[in-house]
């Protein structure tokens, strides 16, 4: 993979971007020219926002000036830009959940750029090369700032994909509010031990369970992500036809039916849905998972049936993911693991004074100007298995930063090929994931169950 190439063309981007300066460059993409893109102005608001039923609630965060920070949309291939404006009083960051760029802009304080305080700015700019569904966050005190409503999706888009007649996007996320639909407190650490503090109210887009409308008869293409900073969902669809065309931002190579699907924080998925012939008839997404299931969402069929048949949802074209050589693969052992010690907070990005998890025995100190060394040193354009085993109790999605890895194998599981960044490992599952170290920088790996990885369950690989 020529990162080399697209990080020349990112130097000319982000020097570009602010102004007006068109520039031409011939890369991996062709001979494409491109004005460099205005940046999407990302501005961090403190805002008041109805999320339940009983009142507004104060000290919501987000990315513009009211409701739900934007979907972003991007073009794989095609240079993208943002200006992070930082205007709350905490520090903060972006993170491109899912997107392989080039290290310092992925979003990480301390490891790859520094904070961004408040009334200070940071310019991202870098070209997706995969299309599919992703989403961003911040990178710091995430548990406080990802709770307080700092989540979006991005979409990005492949314009070679077959037409749908619908698309919609749903991002999943609870909160944690008390009956006066005020904040109450972010995290219990006896549930942080555990599975996590879960959020007392449930939303889609911000609403409790929206209604969409879509042609009858048609197909919808629902991309799904879910940024809660805890819950794992289990999904059943109901009313219609439906079936996974991606999860995690790749198409899968076989689909499959969505019903029971378990996915956790950080995950994404891509339904072809295909809408009932009668007018007014009503598709539903539930969480079916735990003591509460929940309609998450629902679409109704509108007009007259376009009478489609899901068959003829073409196959997504391939991500540009470099196929791991497991002849020559070097493995890396990887054991997730609780840990009793209680480690003093440091008071830094949102340390939670605990050291619950850790990596290899190694808990995360919390992110410090001085983390602790790297999990492995890999070699740029060497193949890699990481070979994880969980020996906790509790399900942990694991994300990689900057790499998509292939899921090989699993010990309590049949397992498809998928290429994705974010893998769920079950209680006393072992699971290897392959991957090339084509992307060079330090990269984040840790839970995406925010307490987990603020409470020992981080660590990061070097790729030089
Ligand atoms: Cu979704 Cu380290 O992040
Ligand atoms: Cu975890």
């Amino acid at each position: 993979m020529t990162f080399l190439t697209r990080r020349g063309l990112l130097k000319t981007a982000a020097i570009a971007g602010a102004g007006s300066v068109a520039y031409a460059a011939v890369g991996r993409f062709g001979g494409w020219a491109a004005a460099s893109p205005d940046p999407v102005i990302l501005q961090t608001a403190k805002i008041q926002a109805a999320l339940m039923d009983g009142g507004q609630t104060s000290n919501v965060l987000t990315y513009g000036s009211a409701g739900m920070p934007p979907v972003l949309r991007m073009r794989k291939g095609e240079p993208f830009a943002a200006r992070l404006v930082n205007a709350i009083d905490d520090p903060t960051t972006i993170h491109w959940h899912g997107i392989r760029l080039p290290n310092k802009m992925d979003g990480v304080p301390f490891l790859v750029q520094p904070y961004v305080y408040t009334g200070d700015h940071f310019d991202y700019a870098f070209t997706p090369p995969d299309a599919g569904t992703f989403w961003y966050h911040p990178h710091c005190n995430t548990l406080e700032q990802m709770g307080h409503g700092l989540t979006g999706v991005i979409v990005v888009e492949n314009p070679a994909d077959q037409k749908f007649d619908a698309e919609v996007v749903l991002n999943l996320r609870d909160w944690r509010l008390g009956d006066d639909a005020q904040f109450i407190e972010q995290f219990r650490p006896r549930d942080a031990a555990r599975t996590g503090t879960y959020g007392t109210v449930r939303t889609a887009n911000w609403l409790d369970q929206p209604r969409y409308d879509a042609p009858a008869g048609g197909l919808v293409r629902l991309r799904v992500a879910i940024t809660d900073v805890t819950r794992i969902y289990a999904f059943l669809v109901e009313g219609a036809n439906a079936t996974v065309i991606a999860l995690d931002g790749n198409p899968v190579p076989e689909r499959f039916s969505p019903d029971a699907l378990l996915l956790g924080p950080g995950q994404r998925m891509e339904l072809a849905i295909r809408m009932p012939d009668e007018e007014g008839a009503v598709v539903s997404l539930r969480d079916v998972r735990g003591t509460k299931p929940k309609v998450l969402a629902t679409l109704r069929s509108v007009g007259g049936s376009l009478k489609r048949d899901i068959r003829d949802v073409a196959p997504l074209e391939a991500n540009p993911v470099a196929e791991v050589d497991l002849s020559t693969a070097q493995h890396i052992s990887l054991a997730l693991s609780a840990t009793a010690e209680n480690v003093p907070s440091d008071g830094i990005c949102g340390s939670l004074g605990y050291s619950f998890w850790a990596i290899n025995k190694v808990p995360w100190p919390g992110d410090t100007p001085d983390p602790t060394a790297p999990l492995a040193e890999l070699k740029l354009g060497k193949s890699y298995v990481i070979d994880m085993e969980n020996l906790t109790p509790q399900s942990h999605p694991i994300h990689l930063h900057g790499m998509s890895f292939k899921v090989l194998s699993s010990s309590t599981r049949q397992v498809q090929p998928l290429i994705s960044d974010t893998y769920l490992i079950q209680a006393n599952e072992k699971v290897s994931l392959g991957f090339v170290a084509d992307n060079p920088g330090d990269w984040l790996l840790h839970c995406h169950i925010i307490e987990h990885q603020k409470s020992g369950m981080t660590s990061y690989v070097r790729v030089v």
